[in-house]
């Protein structure tokens, strides 16, 4: 027995023992002469920020992943795929490095001129950059003979440059993916212009936008936000970054809409904003029709188009087939009122013509739609909208929780006749159960350019009667860009309230002696202080349970809800204003809900 533990713990040893050091000798981060890398391989950096492998998905492409962030900085064949399912990375003696595939050419990454034997090795750095270096027999490094930063995909990580090779003569610059699926050469580009020391993006060869001059490390048409995070490096006619804070690995992306951000989202330049006529934020003017005009944006609309409307196949062999070409043809025709995508890898569109209705839903096709601007407030609007919501839920809930305490007072009552005990059911417990009231307050994530107004299908008297007896309760929001009911119904509360008459929005169907009144009052006054104007008015949701909780706790006045009302505008970004509250036989869910 006692052996066979020895045993054990020797073969576990040894295991761990191999493992350790195959561990060790694992992934190189470089390729010598007569080395491969083939498809199942992968080269990564001595850090392992990065590593180096072939994607095979439809087709395969050599790329360069940042592995915290699995974003693909480098692709070495973006306009060559493999469409074999094959893809060797080879050095040979000669120097040349090159892809090699089964019944395809093979692509050249450099091509020795020398045609003898050299010294030479192939090495990811932990910049990211993957070079070709020509050593000296001693191992010393003689000349860099290829680098990965020349061939800029559609990514800038620090120490990559943009601008013109001095030594070439060839231009670093940045082009955008087709489509966020494809990684071929699309329509937008990312380049220094030296003369005039400025950053620029164009579409097809159109200026966009451009950054405006660079003064004190500040680029005058980029958010100061943004740029305080980046040293600005300029030299010899070539721009590069490098971050403040240099802890994690940062990188810049050109996206295929024509949104330049950074590795953490901020938005550098938003040349999906640019429409021709406007000229914020760095965008450029040029020729657009004149029934295109200040007030019409395009508009991510998710659901179902309805109407007398037409559509026309852009095909798909064009050259012009990304969304942003799609787009643009639809803004210079002025029949065209919006696109969609009929491919699941966005490329290749259809445009609508004709009139349209809409009808939304979060699990609809997604539709690019050309539409008025949505004005100033709107964002403050979304805002208020959810707040609303969150009042209006908290208001059904309030009162359905004094109405249920009262009933099963009453019937406590009359079954043993003894006195009150509200505190028998605290606000907790009934929120137990109702099974699923899930008030976190986790902001949505949405991220749709559009902002939607809501539309109650539901009175909030109804809506009380309904969780009252705990059946089906079905709030929805649904987008609508002109129904502004809802903004209505939460005036008319407000205003109940502030002329004494709250106690008219309970459903006359509720028996007046059937709750105390203080209680209702205050749930509707905590209701209100929800709908505050400003976001730090309002109370969250630890402020409200304890306002619900603690009879004695003090409750500031509600000012004027803000449906209407101009206003300091301090939104987050990527608010989801849909908000999908549904029952089903055996509970309620409310999901994108957020507090504030
Ligand atoms: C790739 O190379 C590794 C060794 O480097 C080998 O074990 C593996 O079988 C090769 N895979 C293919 C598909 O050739
Ligand atoms: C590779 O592609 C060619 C044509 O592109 C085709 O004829 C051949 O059968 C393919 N081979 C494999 C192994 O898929
Ligand atoms: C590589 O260079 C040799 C000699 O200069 C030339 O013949 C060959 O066509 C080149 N190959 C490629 C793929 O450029
Ligand atoms: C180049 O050098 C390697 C090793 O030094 C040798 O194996 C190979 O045969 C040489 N090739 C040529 C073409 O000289
Ligand atoms: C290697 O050799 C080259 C040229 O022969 C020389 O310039 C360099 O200093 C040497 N490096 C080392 C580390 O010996
Ligand atoms: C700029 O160019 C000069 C001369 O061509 C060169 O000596 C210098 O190293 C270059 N600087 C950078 C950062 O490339
Ligand atoms: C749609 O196409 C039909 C047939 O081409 C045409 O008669 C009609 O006017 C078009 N409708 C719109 C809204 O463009």
């Amino acid at each position: 027995m006692v052996e066979d533990k020895v045993l054990n713990f020797f073969l576990v040893f040894s295991l761990l023992w191999l493992w350790a050091n195959a561990k060790v000798e694992l992934p190189s981060d470089s390729l010598k002469p007569g080395d491969v890398l083939n498809i199942s391989d992968k080269l990564c950096s001595a850090s392992g920020n990065y590593c180096m492998q072939f994607d095979v998905t439809d087709v395969t492409y050599l790329q360069i992943i940042q592995t915290s962030g699995s974003w693909v900085i480098w692709t070495a064949n973006r306009d060559q795929p493999s469409l074999n399912y094959s893809g060797v990375l080879t050095l040979d003696y000669s120097g040349t490095l090159k892809i090699t595939r089964q019944h395809e050419e093979p692509i050249t990454l450099y091509n020795s001129t020398q045609g003898t034997n050299i010294s030479s090795i192939a090495t990811l750095f932990d910049s990211g950059n993957f070079v070709l270096q020509e050593l000296y027999p001693n191992g010393s490094v003689k000349s860099t003979l290829w680098q990965s930063f020349d061939y800029p995909t559609d990514t800038l990580v620090p120490g990559m440059r943009l601008g013109v090779n001095g030594r070439t003569g060839q231009s670093w610059l940045l082009v955008s993916y087709e489509s966020d699926e494809s990684p071929a050469s699309g329509a937008f580009t990312l380049e220094w212009e030296p003369t005039s020391a400025q950053l620029i993006i164009r579409r097809r060869g159109q200026i966009y936008w451009a950054s405006g001059i660079l003064k004190n490390n500040k680029f005058e048409c980029i958010s100061e936000q943004v740029q305080d995070m980046y040293e600005y490096n300029v030299d010899n006619d070539s721009f590069s970054y490098t971050p403040q804070n240099g802890e994690y690995v940062q990188y810049w992306a050109l996206y295929d809409s024509g949104k330049l951000a950074d590795s953490q989202k901020n938005e550098i330049a938003s040349a999906d904003q640019c429409y021709g006529y406007n000229t914020d934020a760095g965008c450029q003017t040029w020729n657009i029709p004149s029934c295109r005009h200040d007030g019409q944006t395009f508009n991510t609309l998710k659901g179902e188009i309805k109407g007398q409307y037409n559509t026309t196949v852009v095909p798909l062999d064009t050259s012009l087939r990304t969304m942003s070409d799609c787009e643009a043809a639809c803004w210079n025709n002025c029949d065209c009122v919006g696109i969609y995508s009929f491919s699941a890898n966005r490329i290749g569109c259809i445009s609508i013509h004709g009139d349209w209705e809409f009808t939304s839903s979060d699990d609809g096709e997604s539709f690019r739609m050309i539409m008025p601007k949505p004005s100033e407030h709107n964002g403050r609007k979304k805002k208020i909208l959810v707040g609303a919501v969150v009042a209006t839920i908290l208001f059904i809930l309030c009162v359905g929780i004094i109405w249920l305490i009262q009933k099963i007072r009453k019937e406590k009552r009359r079954t043993m006749e003894t006195g009150r005990n509200l505190r028998v059911f605290s606000y907790a417990s009934v929120m137990k159960a109702t099974n699923g009231f899930s008030l976190d307050n986790k902001l949505g994530e949405g991220g749709f350019g559009s902002v939607y107004k809501g539309k109650l299908q539901m009175s909030i008297e109804v809506a009380i009667k309904r969780l009252s007896s705990f059946g089906v309760l079905i709030l929805e929001i649904v987008s609508n860009q002109r129904n502004n009911r809802f903004g209505s119904l939460v005036r008319h509360a407000w205003e109940l309230w502030r002329d004494g008459m709250g106690l008219k929005l309970l459903d006359p169907a509720i028996n007046v002696d059937s709750f105390v009144q203080d209680q209702v009052l205050r749930c509707i006054h905590v209701a209100l202080l929800c709908l505050e104007e400003l976001a730090f008015d309002r109370p969250n949701m630890s402020e409200i349970l304890s306002m619900l909780t603690n009879e004695n706790a003090i409750l500031s006045l509600p000012q004027n809800p803000a449906i209407d009302i101009g206003g300091r505008d301090n939104v987050e970004e990527n608010e989801t204003p849909a908000i999908r509250y549904t029952d089903t036989r055996n509970g309620l869910t409310i999901s994108n809900m957020s507090a504030r």
